[in-house]
């Protein structure tokens, strides 16, 4: 959500900010803005509403300087416009600021700063701070020091980068909730919201906690906390690679990272597989055999596709280990004044880490005295660090707005721990063998899948212009249903619904026309004949059907057919799933969708 980005060193720092704000911009783009100041002071200021693009397009050749910090934005307050997209501004135009999270004292501040003669050129809560941090940098006082005092008298959410022209040798970062990573280059540092902005110049690290600041220089930098306690935090590799971030051939990154579900799913198992007690090894988990016997129940906690793929992972758990288990969106659960059990294993499920919803739920469980497992794919995020264990997907970095392979692994990262689980409780070795086998087989079916991916794009095309959609399946399959629906709608915009195939005809059978076609799906495990029950109800009200199938249902029930291959039954929802990618990314470019960047939406929800 937003993005953030600084340079200082002995370069031009425009270059870096706009290439780095172009990584950044699956975080938001709605708008752009870049600021920059050098040893000849004063500051260079650059924003518009729109792409990284349209501010490349009006940044003049002579916009050079030394220090530079820059944003790219997912309105909260105020409109897409000029005026409100990032650096913000003081009066005297000497500091600058950007900033994702929200100041929530910002109507309070703003009517103070107004009354001391601060004049506010735009509706964002942001260009607060640039008055509060300016108040304080009075003569002699040091930009980190101004910076500190004025967060002092902030409450909210911030990741802040900040820069002062009568002080170009550094820029002061902090960091309360919204990411801000340090980059340790040779005689210059950098600085961003998300490692991505880093990775093409520097693979050193350092992740600021919460509640702490920085003041980065091109020689280094000293890290603090909000009392000017000094902090020592030492730097960490990042290991993701570089091609992560290039669409590699593929026309968006969402259809490359549908295509790399092989590796990424192999990554997610390797060195976890364990043939000879037919279970799996999950080392992070920081929980023995005896704690885990004394769980009762698992709670998996997620937002969007994390809180569906916690859906698929409670059933897992459910059928593998018979501990109930249950999911539930982050953003619902933080609010209600949970119960938080001791005997209760709670999860949460994050491809970025940084989702608040899920980061706050965390924390209140915690603060409860309950024991979370992070299931995470981005290292070192403030999920994971905040859990007490957990497993990390190595799925490598998702770009596209729309999660995929990030998906996929989560939903593979809990059938291991489902299996885990299992074997320490009833599960058979025999049945512990048959999931060691199904997982180990994955990889290579998804490939066959994907190789269908021309005949599920003339079907998209087919479907892209429909009303809407409607996804059904029962018990294991009404996850993979709530999945594909969430997808198409996220990317198409084609409004799609989910619904268990076993409710249909208690409501929305009434929708069932020709206009609205449905898929189905249709695994061949012990409901089949239930759900071609469901067929013939649909076909009989002139439905058109497209059927996920192991295999293909009479014509008279299906339309169209998309045939996976047969896992276990309990892993067959991964499969099934992958189709419905397809299906949403093919109809989303059938209908010519930004499909990397859907509308209103940013890859990781930062704020609440
Ligand atoms: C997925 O396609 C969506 N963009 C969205 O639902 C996402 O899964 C959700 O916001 C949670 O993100 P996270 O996994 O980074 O926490």
């Amino acid at each position: 959500m937003c993005g953030i980005v600084a340079y200082i060193g002995p370069k031009d720092a425009t270059p870096f900010l706009l290439e780095g704000l172009a990584r950044l911009e699956y975080r938001g783009y709605d708008s752009a803005g870049v600021a920059v100041t050098g040893r000849t002071g004063g500051l260079k200021v650059r924003k518009v509403k729109g792409r990284v693009a349209d501010l490349a397009a009006v940044v003049p050749a002579r916009f050079k300087g030394t220090t530079g910090i820059g944003h790219t934005r997912w309105a909260t307050h105020g409109v897409p416009s000029d005026a409100n997209a990032h650096p913000h501004l003081d009066d005297a135009e000497r500091i600058a600021v950007v900033h994702n999270g929200i100041i929530e004292n910002a109507d309070e501040l703003r009517a103070r700063l107004t009354e001391e003669g601060a004049v506010f050129r735009s509706e964002t809560d942001t260009e607060v701070l640039a008055h509060l941090i300016s108040a304080h940098a009075t003569e002699g006082v040091e930009l980190e020091e101004a910076v500190r005092a004025a967060l002092g008298k902030v409450v909210g959410t911030y990741g802040i980068a900040v820069l002062d022209a009568e002080q170009p040798d550094r820029i002061v970062v902090a960091r309360n909730g919204s990411p801000i990573v340090l980059g340790i280059g040779e005689k210059e540092m950098f600085a961003a919201s998300d490692v991505s902005a880093l990775v093409r110049y520097t693979r050193q690290v350092v992740h600021l906690e919460d509640g702490e600041l920085a003041t980065v220089r091109a020689d280094g930098f000293r890290t603090f906390t909000e009392d000017a306690r000094t902090t020592h935090r030492q730097p960490s590799t990042v290991d993701w690679d570089i091609d992560s971030y290039d669409t590699g051939g593929y026309e968006h990154f969402l259809l490359k990272e549908i295509h790399e579900q092989p590796g990424s799913v192999e990554r997610t198992l390797s060195g976890r597989l364990d043939e000879r007690f037919a279970t799996a090894h999950l080392g992070g988990l920081n929980l023995d055999a005896r704690e885990l016997r004394e769980i009762r129940r698992v709670k998996i906690l997620g937002c969007g596709s994390a809180y569906y793929a916690g859906e698929m992972g409670a059933q897992l758990i459910e059928e593998l280990s018979r501990i109930p288990a249950h999911s539930e969106p982050a953003s619902e659960f933080r609010y209600r004044n949970p119960v938080i059990e001791a005997d209760t294993l709670y999860v949460a499920v994050s491809q970025s880490g940084e989702t608040y919803d899920t980061l706050a739920a965390v924390q209140e469980i915690k603060r409860k005295g309950g024991r979370v497992l992070g299931v995470v794919n981005t290292v070192g995020s403030a999920i994971a660090r905040e859990c007490d264990g957990g497993i990390y997907l190595h799925a490598g970095p998702e770009v596209s707005v729309a999660s995929t392979k990030a998906f996929t692994s989560t939903v593979v990262a809990f059938a291991l721990l489902a299996l885990h689980f299992g074997r320490i409780h009833d599960l058979s070795p025999a049945d512990g063998r048959r999931i060691v086998a199904g997982l180990r087989a994955l990889p290579d079916q998804i490939r066959e899948i994907l190789a269908q991916s021309d005949g599920i794009a003339e079907l998209a095309a087919e479907y892209a212009e429909s009303e809407g959609m409607m996804f059904i399946g029962r018990v294991r399959g009404y996850p993979v249903a709530r999945e594909g629906a969430q997808k198409l709608k996220e990317i198409s915009y084609v409004h799609a619904e989910a619904y268990p195939a076993s409710e249909l005809k208690h409501g929305p059978l009434a929708l069932i026309s020709p206009e609205l076609p449905t898929v189905a799906l249709v695994p061949d495990d012990e409901l089949l004949d239930k759900n071609l029950t469901t067929l013939g109800e649909i076909k009989a009200r002139s439905g058109r059907v497209v059927a996920v199938a192991h295999r293909r249902p009479e014509a008279k029930l299906a339309d169209h057919c998309i045939l996976v291959p047969k896992s276990e039954p309990e892993l067959d929802p991964l499969l099934l799933n992958i189709p419905l990618q397809l299906l949403a990314y093919h109809a989303a470019v059938a209908l010519k969708r930004d499909v990397d960047r859907p509308r209103n939406l940013a890859k990781s929800v930062t704020v609440e």
